[in-house]
């Protein structure tokens, strides 16, 4: 009988883990076995990310490194799969004949089929690129890498088109799944022994405008709905677009206790010119009093931005709006970038290009900033006492379990693996801006 071995490793965004949790739930179904690296595997399966140019050189050195083995032994064999393959991966199975199976996020369905017979003929499977035709893994991810926590997608694809972002072109438009479907699959999951579920959409309140191009009220509908499912403990939702995030999600938010009060607000610029070029159809002013309506709402809630520096044209004026903005609005946490352009993108073919060392020097100054918040806040914590979810080994320090409070705080804990899934009090002991570290009480 032939072998058949797989091991999954995920580069890139929430919606990455869930497909790669899927597609793991599918093939254990089918007789494949997870192995525990990828010397031991036949095939490994890489989920990629093509949201910046450095991710995709990365993923591409090291599926070149797999090279030399299969050259000797003709294993493993590789499947290239998420975000990267909807773009280069016919490009790379020429280039990389190791690479059988390449399929984009709209095609993760056909890929359990496309294993097996690579494995079984030898016959490479390269999907096409059209997003539009959506063959997706229909089983719910029951086989996931953290058994404690689940990812949701709730709706496929974007139809916002930032003019930096590869996400429409790669993951396709913008499809809302039924919620009965969505419904079905978080009531499944939290009786596989979920205590927490994430909602996933880049733009996850505009969950629903495709049914009927309005959409309004619906994803606090599916909120409220996801929230009443018995035996879940927590649960979380991401991204929310500044655009479409409605009171009523906070009002939905202040009325379930299980909602956590965690919300992902990316910003991306602090001037309203470069957000009008961004093409992100919000303003600054809209921006911040969105942030003081969810505060005033939530006082106990943590907000988290994320921000591009060096968008072509950015002066350096503006590049201060973007530092000002983070002083003024203490974001918890902010995931920050250096512009990356992205072939296909209106903004890669501007001539006006920020010079890469600069970027490079606004990307420091603004993590200097940052920091400094967020060690300030979290120093705050020190001393207090707050309901952890203890989920996996903290990557590292042996004997160290990583948990997270409500507010998505990463707090470590001195504590037996069996208590990975329990929610338990830790008084926090001691803070950096990124980690908290706790005690059990
Ligand atoms: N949908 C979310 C939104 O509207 O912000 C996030 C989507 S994107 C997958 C995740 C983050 O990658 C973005 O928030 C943005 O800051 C960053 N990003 C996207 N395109 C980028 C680019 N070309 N260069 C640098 N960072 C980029
Ligand atoms: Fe990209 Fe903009 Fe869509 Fe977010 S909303 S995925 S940044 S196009
Ligand atoms: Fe990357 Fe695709 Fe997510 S480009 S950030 S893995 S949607």
């Amino acid at each position: 009988m032939i072998e058949k071995n797989f091991f999954i490793r995920v580069i890139g965004c929430q919606m990455n883990v869930y497909d790669g949790d899927k597609l793991r739930g599918e093939l254990l179904s089918r007789g494949w076995r997870e192995a525990h690296g990828e010397d031991g595997a036949d095939f490994v399966v890489f989920l990629t990310c093509s949201v910046r140019e450095r991710a995709e050189q990365k993923a591409v050195s090291e599926m070149g490194k797999f090279g030399k083995k299969w050259k000797k032994s003709r294993r493993p064999r590789l499947a290239l799969l998420g975000c990267m393959a909807a773009r280069l991966g016919g490009e790379l199975a020429r280039k990389f004949p190791w690479i059988a199976v390449t399929a984009g996020p709209a095609h993760m369905g056909l890929v359990p089929d496309a294993m097996d017979r690579a494995l079984e003929t030898g016959e490479t499977f390269i999907a096409g690129s059209e997003t539009r035709a959506a063959a997706p893994i229909s089983c719910a991810p029951m086989r996931r890498g953290n058994p404690h926590k689940a990812y949701v997608t709730v709706a496929n694809g974007c139809d916002q088109f930032c003019a930096y972002c590869i996400v429409p072109y790669v993951r396709g438009r913008f499809a809302s799944r039924a919620s009965e479907d969505v419904l079905g699959e978080a009531r499944a999951l939290v009786r596989n022994g979920a205590v927490e579920i994430t909602l996933l959409g880049q733009n996850v309140d505009a969950y629903g405008r495709d049914f009927d191009g309005n959409g309004r009220g619906r994803f606090a509908s599916l909120l409220d709905d996801v929230s009443a499912i018995d035996g879940l403990r927590r649960v979380r939702f991401a991204t929310s677009h500044p655009s479409d995030f409605t009171d009523d999600i906070l009002d939905v938010m202040r009325d379930r206790p299980n909602i956590c009060p965690s919300i992902n607000l990316p910003v991306q610029a602090g001037s309203d010119r470069v957000l009008r070029e961004m093409n992100r159809g919000y303003t600054k002013g809209e921006y911040v009093s969105l942030v003081r309506r969810i505060r005033a709402a939530l006082p106990d809630s943590a907000i988290t931005t994320d921000l591009i520096v060096g968008f072509p044209g950015e002066t350096d004026e503006e590049f201060e709006e973007s530092v000002t903005m983070f002083e003024e609005l203490r974001f918890d946490l902010a995931h920050t970038a250096a512009y990356s352009p992205r072939d296909g993108t209106p903004a890669a073919s501007r001539t006006d290009q920020v010079p890469p060392a600069e970027r490079a020097r606004r990307l420091v100054r603004l993590n200097g900033v940052q920091a400094e918040i967020s060690r300030k806040i979290n120093a705050s914590m020190v001393g207090h006492i707050y309901e952890v979810l203890l989920d996996e080994p903290a990557p590292k320090g042996e004997g160290l379990l990583q948990g997270r409070t409500a507010t998505d705080k990463v707090v470590l804990v001195r504590a037996p693996l069996e208590m990975a899934g329990a929610f338990r009090a830790a008084r926090v002991t001691c803070s950096s801006p990124w980690c908290l570290e706790g005690e059990l009480v």
